[in-house]
This record gives structure tokens, sequence and C-alpha cells, in this order.
């Protein structure tokens, strides 16, 4: 009888094998081809890792010869041995014993050796993931989203995935995308819509953030957290907003703002430790490749306590830095991205949570402070980016809550079960959201978000 057929595995597997393999199968897709004239030689990758496998084929072989289209970006399955490869800088090779040239290329395959600009490769999003940067991210992004879901459960928090679709403006910001059925086509003739014909028979909307769910579920299970996609429709075309984007956020009952930036702190540098110890290789190549001192930047994070300033200290640091801002700096004004960066870049020289904002400034749902204009907020600032979390402890007390939403002019009857949980049971909380995105791209060192997304949505771009 004939031997089965050898088990699929995968270039990782095999690049760390202890000793030589008699039959091996490999599926993958072709990254390069030499062909001499004793030898054939193709670096064959399958996702499993950044590293290729080098597969040598003997062209004298009618059954190894390959065709032309096996070139670069072809498909492969190759049954092999696996040996002691004489080259330097590979442990392994495998030489093939039998090959299917599964889907063949052709020479205008785009990935070819050269190293393609980052903004061209936005241009191809289906084909971005076969080459070498955007493989590390997918396997970091993969690596950082399961970390984050062990570190949260390992504490005991509850995940609840929270709606995408939703009536109410959690941030209180506008910046809403609505969602309907109604076909508007001819609505422009001045008639206004009647929204109760709609299919939730109200507007509604992608939702801005779970937090208001997740504060209804943390007065049940203590700890909570949420982590999901978010949408966002602020037109501001920069390197760090994305219109669609991942969100994971905490929210702890009983806990005040000190336990929020205690427990921040300790989740970055807990996912953090997790990732670099999964992916060595992709960590090691966005050092060498994207941002030389990553892994240093890494290892100093995860040793270093964070640094906690004041709003207020914050602007007098500012005011004092000597630096001209483009945006002007003053007590009361949002901190721009250009200042966030020069207190954690210059200043701080890691990352730093900004604490107690002003009021106006912040959202409705923040606890007010006793000195009665600030409020228990936090913004986690990372170098190289800026902010990476935003949170707060929440306002608990059901006065203070329903002046804050009446003086904001958000409409009150809207938050009715957001004001019962004031009523029935309140307890202080706190929680926070991080940006998962910000986050990949503090730990790639990539410093656009279109390239940390797989399908990036931002302003005029949803090709893919
Ligand atoms: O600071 P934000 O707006 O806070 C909230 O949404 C709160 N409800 C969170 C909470 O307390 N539960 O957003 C939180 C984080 C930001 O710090 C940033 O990292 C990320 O979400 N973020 C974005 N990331 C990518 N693209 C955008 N347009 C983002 N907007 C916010
Ligand atoms: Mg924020």
């Amino acid at each position: 009888m004939a031997d089965p057929p050898p088990a699929r595995t995968t270039v990782f597997n095999l690049l760390r094998a202890t000793a030589p393999l008699e039959k091996v199968l490999v599926e993958g897709w072709v990254r390069t081809r030499r062909d001499g004239k004793q030898v054939t030689f193709v670096e064959l990758n399958d996702g499993s890792c950044l590293a290729n496998l080098q597969v040598v084929f003997d062209p004298s072989k009618p059954e190894l010869a390959l065709p032309e289209g096996a070139s670069t970006g072809a498909s492969l399955a190759v049954r092999g041995r696996l040996v002691e490869s004489p080259a330097k800088g590979q442990q392994w090779e495998l030489h093939a014993v039998e090959v299917t040239v599964v889907g063949e290329s052709t020479p205008d395959f785009p990935l070819q050796k050269k190293r393609h600009g980052f903004e061209y490769l936005r241009t191809i999003a289906h084909l971005r993931p076969r080459s070498n940067t955007f493989g590390a991210v997918a396997r970091v992004r993969n690596a950082l989203f399961m970390a984050i879901h062990r570190h949260f459960q390992s504490k005991g928090f509850l995940y609840l995935p929270a709606p995408m679709i939703t009536a109410s403006d959690a941030e209180g910001a506008g910046e809403m995308f609505q969602v309907t059925n109604l076909d508007l086509s001819g609505a422009e003739g001045g008639k206004p819509v009647d929204w109760s014909q709609d299919f939730f028979g109200r507007k509604a909307f992608l939702t801005v953030s779970g937090q208001l769910e997740a504060e209804i579920y943390a007065h049940v299970f203590h700890d909570v957290y949420t982590f999901g996609p978010t949408f966002r429709a602020e037109n501001s075309n920069t390197s760090r907003h994305a219109a669609e984007f991942l969100m994971c956020e905490p929210e702890m009952a009983f806990a005040d703002l000190q336990e929020n930036i205690r427990i921040g702190e300790e989740f970055i540098k807990s996912v953090l430790a997790m990732v670099r110890e999964e992916c060595p290789e992709d960590l090691e190549f966005f050092d060498q490749r994207i941002e030389k001192g990553l892994l240093k930047k890494l290892d100093h994070v995860m040793e270093s306590a964070f640094e906690v300033i004041t709003y207020t200290e914050a602007v007098e640091i500012l005011e004092k830095s000597g630096e001209s801002f483009e945006f002007p700096v003053g007590w009361g004004k949002d901190l721009q991205s250009e200042h966030e960066r020069y207190l954690t870049e210059k200043k701080i020289g890691r990352p730093l949570f900004v604490v107690d904002y002003p009021k106006e400034i912040k959202a409705f749902y923040m606890r007010q402070n006793d000195d009665g204009r600030t409020v228990a907020a936090m913004d986690m600032l990372v170098p190289g980016i800026g902010e990476i979390i935003g949170g707060s402890q929440r306002e608990e007390r059901l006065d203070y809550l329903t002046a804050n939403i009446e003086e904001r002019g958000l409409p009150i009857e809207e938050y009715w079960w957001y004001l019962d949980l004031r009523r029935f049971g309140s307890a202080p909380h706190a929680g926070f959201g991080m940006g998962f995105e910000r986050l990949m791209m503090y730990v790639t060192g990539l410093s656009n978000i279109r390239d940390v997304l797989p399908f990036p949505r931002t302003p005029g771009n949803i090709a893919f």
C-alpha cells in the first residue's frame, strides 16, 4: 500500500525543526524565484512567519521543472525533504520531491522584489499583506488583539460586545454616521424626512463608543470591558484618525481616577509584554526597518512608572516651553496633538497621564472635581503618537449629572436609562477607551494609522 500523504506543516514550524524531516508538505506563495543551471531556488512564504522557506528544485527532473507562471506571487504545494542548508543565515531548506503549481502568477504582479512606498501599497490593500511589513503588521495585530482579551479575562473582567447600531451619541460630540434603510434619493426636494418611518422608528447611528452600555454592565458585574468596532465621522484627515477603528473600553465599578490610572498602566504594560514575547521576529523587523530603537523603547516602557501630571501643570509646562506651537496654549483650551507630543516626547520622554481637565472641554459624563471647574479625566499620551487612552471617573451623582446634560443642551429625555443607573444602586465608577490602532502604531513604529488597519476607512477611502 502507498504511504499516506504527509500532513501540511507551516514554514514557521519547519524553520524551528530540531532534526531533518523526510516527508514534508508545505503550501504557500512564491516571494522570489532564481533559476540556475543545476538548481532553481524559490523563497516560499505561507504567512506563518516573516521568514521564507528556501525550496530547492532540480530542473533536470521533468516533474520538478517549474513552469514560467510559478513566479513571484504564484501559489505552490511542495512535498519534499527538510535538510540542513549550506547557505548562510538559514538552518534549513526544503528539497522538493513533488510540486503542484496551484495558481500561477504573471510578471505584472505588483509586489516584485523592490521596496514600495507605503502610499502606493495603500492602493493595493488586497495584495499588501503579502509584503514583509504588512504581513508583520497582521501577525502583530492578531497577537495584540488576543493579548487584550487575555489580559482582561485573567483579571476577571466580563466581556461585553457593545452594539454597533445605537440611538445615542455617547460622547456628545456629534460625529456620528447615520444608519438608515430609507430611500433618500428623492429627499432633496426640501421635504423633511420622516424618521419615524425609518427602520428603528427614529434616527439611528453607528456607535462612537460602547461606554454607556459598559456602565450598565459595570453596575452588575463590577469589572467589564467592551472591545469592538467604533465609528467617527470626524473629517480630520490626519495620520492618527480613522472613521472605523477598534476601541477597548474597560469600565470598573467602585473605582476612582487613581484606580483607573493604575488599571490603564498595568494593562498597557501587560499587553506589550505579551506581544514582545509572542512576536519577536516581527518586532525585530520593525526595529530594523521602521523605527530604530523600537525594542529598547518597548522594554523601557514596560519597566518605567508612567508619570501623572495635571492639565493645569501641563499648560504651565507648555507656556514655559519656549516652543512655537501652531495652536495656542492656555488654561481652558484643549491640548492639541503637538502639545501632547511635546509633553510626552520632549518633557517626560515616556508615556504619561494628564489628569483633571477643564470641565468645558470634556464629555458630560465625567465626574466634577471639588474645585468646581475641572473633571476627573485622564488621557494617556505616548511619544510619537500623543493620545492613546482617554477616560475618566464617571459622574455617579444624579443631580450633578442631570445638570451637566442640561447645561450642554443634550436631550435629557434620551438619557433616562443612563440616569436610572444613578437612581438605583449608584456607585462610583471609572473607565477608559484605548484606541487599538493607536497602540498598534506605538508597537510597530508605523506613523500612519492607515498602515496598521487592514482596510482603512478614512475620508474618501473605502475601495477595499
Ligand atoms: O478619548 P475618546 O474619544 O474616549 C471615549 O470614547 C470614551 N467613551 C472612552 C471611555 O472612557 N470609555 O476615545 C478613546 C480613544 C482615544 O484615546 C484614541 O486612542 C481612540 O480612542 N480614538 C481613535 N482612534 C482612531 N481614530 C479615531 N478617529 C479615534 N478617535 C478616538
Ligand atoms: Mg479623547
